[in-house]
C-alpha cells in the first residue's frame, strides 16, 4: 500500500522537480535570465566555446598612444596592464584602424597589412600585458570613413559624398568608394583580424556603430549608393556582412567574433531600431558570437547620453520597468526576443543594481563600462567586491563654467564643448599610459589644449 502511494505520486514529484529545476538549467545553458546571486561574477560562454570569466567588460576607448606609423607602444602596455589588473572579464581595445589614411584619430594603432616583425612584436607585448590576469582582450577593428578628421585626410573615402553635418570644419568632403575599394576594405578587415589573433588577442570586434564606415553603409542618410552596397537594408548591410565573413574566414570557428552595432542612429531618416532588429538577426545567422549594443553618431552622440546637433529621432521600443540609467537596455531587451546569441550593452551603467537588473532581466549578457575606467581602473573589481555605484565624471565636466552654459545653445560651441569633454577622458588615458595614474587636477580646458597640440604634432609631416 505504501509503495503504491509512492508509485502514484512519483510522476507528480518528477514533474514538480522538472518544473523547478528546468528554468535553472535552461538559463544556465543559454546564459540568459540567470537566477543566481552575484550575477556579475558569473562566467559567460560564447557560441564559439570561449568563456569570459565575468560579466563586466571595459568598453572600447580610443587611446591615441600609438607611434605615428601605428605601432603599439610601452604606454599601451602599461595602460592595459592596469586595466587587466582591474578585474574586467574582457577588455576591448580602442579603434584599431585597418587603413592608415582613415584614422579615427591620430595615435590610433594601425594594422592595414600583414605585420612585419616590429609590428608582430609590439602587438604581442600589448596582448601579453592586457591578458596578464587571465581576462580576455579583444581588438576593436575599424575604418573611420567620413569621420576621419581633416588633419588626417581632407578627402576621406566613404559610401557616398555626404559630408558630416558638424560645424567647425574639422571634417572634409568625402569621396565615394568604388566597388573594388570596398572589396579591398573587406579583405583588410580579415588581414587585421588574422594579425591580432596571431599576436595573442583573444577575440575581435568589428566596429559598425557610432557613424564609422560600416555604420555609414547602414545609414540611408550617409549611403546614397545605387549599386548593390546601397538602397534597401540588405544592400546597406552587405559591407558589414562581407567583412564579418572575411574576419570569420581569417580566424576560424573557435575564435570570438563580435560586432558593435547601433540600436539606432537616432536621426531623422537614419538607421533606425527596426533596421537594427533585422541586422542583429543577420549577424546571428553569419555566426557572430556577441553583439554590443550602443547608439548614435558624431552628429547625434547618444552613445554618451549627450544632446546632438539636431533633435533626437525617437524610436519605437517598449519601455521596461528597469531603472532609467543605462541608455540602451530596452532596445537590447527587445532584441533578445529575436536572437539567442549574447548581447553586450554599453552606455550609462553606473549602479551595480542596474547592471544586475539588466543581467537578471535577460536584457544584457555582458555589461560594458567606459568612462569610469578612465580614472577608476579597477572599477570591475570594486563592483564585484560590492561597490554600489561608479563615479559619474560626466556630471561634473564642462568646457564652459555654469554661468556661461547658455553658450551651449550655439551649435558650433555645443560641438566644441562635447569634444572638449571627450578630451578630458583622452588625457586621463594618456596619463594612465605614461605615468600609471590618472591626473586628479586636470581641467577640461587644459585637456583640450594638450590633446590639440599633441594631435597636431602627430600629424605634422
Ligand atoms: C574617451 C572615449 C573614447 C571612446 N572611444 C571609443 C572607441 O574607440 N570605440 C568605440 O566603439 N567606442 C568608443 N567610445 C564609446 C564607449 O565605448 C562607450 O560606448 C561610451 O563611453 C558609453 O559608455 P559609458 O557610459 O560607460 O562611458 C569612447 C568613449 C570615450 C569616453
Amino acid at each position: 500500500m505504501h509503495c503504491g502511494w509512492a508509485q502514484s505520486w512519483s510522476p507528480l514529484v518528477v514533474m514538480l522537480a522538472i518544473w523547478i529545476f528546468c528554468p535553472y538549467y535552461y538559463a544556465k545553458s543559454n546564459n540568459k535570465n540567470l537566477p543566481m546571486k552575484n550575477i556579475l561574477a558569473q562566467p559567460l560562454t560564447l557560441p564559439c566555446g570561449a568563456v569570459l570569466p565575468n560579466r563586466i567588460s571595459k568598453a572600447a576607448m580610443t587611446e591615441g598612444l600609438a607611434l605615428p606609423d601605428g605601432l603599439p607602444t610601452p604606454e599601451l602596455n602599461r595602460l592595459y596592464g592596469l586595466w587587466s589588473d582591474g578585474g574586467a572579464g574582457m577588455l576591448l581595445s580602442g579603434n584599431i584602424q585597418i587603413d592608415r589614411d582613415h584614422l579615427e584619430r591620430p595615435g590610433n594603432v594601425v594594422v592595414d597589412r600583414k605585420p612585419n616583425k616590429a609590428m608582430r612584436t609590439a602587438l604581442a607585448s600589448w596582448a601579453t600585458a592586457a591578458t596578464r590576469n587571465g581576462n580576455h582582450f579583444w581588438a576593436q577593428i575599424s575604418h573611420a570613413g567620413r569621420q576621419t578628421q581633416k588633419i588626417v585626410n581632407p578627402n576621406p573615402k566613404a559610401p557616398s559624398a555626404v559630408k558630416l553635418g558638424l560645424p567647425g570644419g574639422q571634417f572634409g568632403e568625402p569621396v565615394p568608394l568604388t566597388k573594388a575599394e570596398i572589396k579591398s576594405i573587406v579583405r583588410c578587415f580579415g588581414v587585421c583580424a588574422a594579425a591580432v589573433k596571431e599576436a595573442g588577442f583573444t577575440g575581435v570586434q568589428l566596429h559598425s556603430a557610432h557613424g564609422y564606415l560600416l555604420s555609414q553603409f547602414l545609414s540611408p542618410r550617409s549611403n546614397l549608393r545605387t549599386d548593390d552596397y546601397g538602397g534597401d537594408l540588405a544592400n546597406r548591410a552587405r559591407a558589414l556582412l562581407e567583412s564579418v565573413a572575411a574576419v570569420r574566414a581569417a580566424v576560424g570557428p573557435e575564435f570570438p567574433v563580435a560586432v558593435k552595432l547601433n540600436s539606432a542612429d537616432f536621426q531623422k531618416g537614419g538607421f533606425d531600431f527596426a533596421d537594427s532588429l533585422q541586422v542583429v538577426q543577420w549577424l546571428e545567422q553569419a555566426g557572430v558570437d556577441l553583439i554590443e549594443i550602443s547608439g548614435g553618431t558624431y552628429e547625434q552622440p547618444k552613445l554618451l547620453g549627450v544632446a546632438g546637433m539636431e533633435e533626437e529621432e525617437k524610436q519605437q521600443v517598449a519601455e521596461s520597468t528597469m531603472i532609467r540609467e543605462a541608455y540602451f537596455v530596452d532596445f537590447a531587451l527587445a532584441m533578445q526576443n529575436k536572437v539567442s546569441i549574447p548581447l553586450m550593452v554599453t552606455g550609462g551603467f553606473r549602479q551595480r543594481l542596474v547592471m544586475e537588473q539588466a543581467l537578471e532581466s535577460g536584457s544584457a549578457d555582458l555589461i560594458g563600462v567606459g568612462r569610469p575606467m578612465c580614472v577608476m581602473t579597477d572599477a570591475p573589481n570594486q563592483l564585484l567586491a560590492g561597490l554600489d555605484e561608479l563615479p559619474r565624471y560626466e556630471n561634473d565636466l564642462a568646457l564652459f563654467p555654469r554661468w556661461l552654459s547658455f553658450l551651449g545653445a550655439f551649435k558650433p560651441l555645443r560641438a566644441l564643448a562635447t569634444f572638449a569633454v571627450q578630451y578630458w577622458y583622452y588625457e586621463q588615458i594618456y596619463a594612465l599610459g605614461h605615468r600609471g595614474e590618472a591626473d586628479n587636477n586636470l581641467t577640461v580646458l587644459a585637456a583640450t589644449k594638450q590633446i590639440m597640440a599633441r594631435e597636431k604634432k602627430l600629424t605634422a609631416k
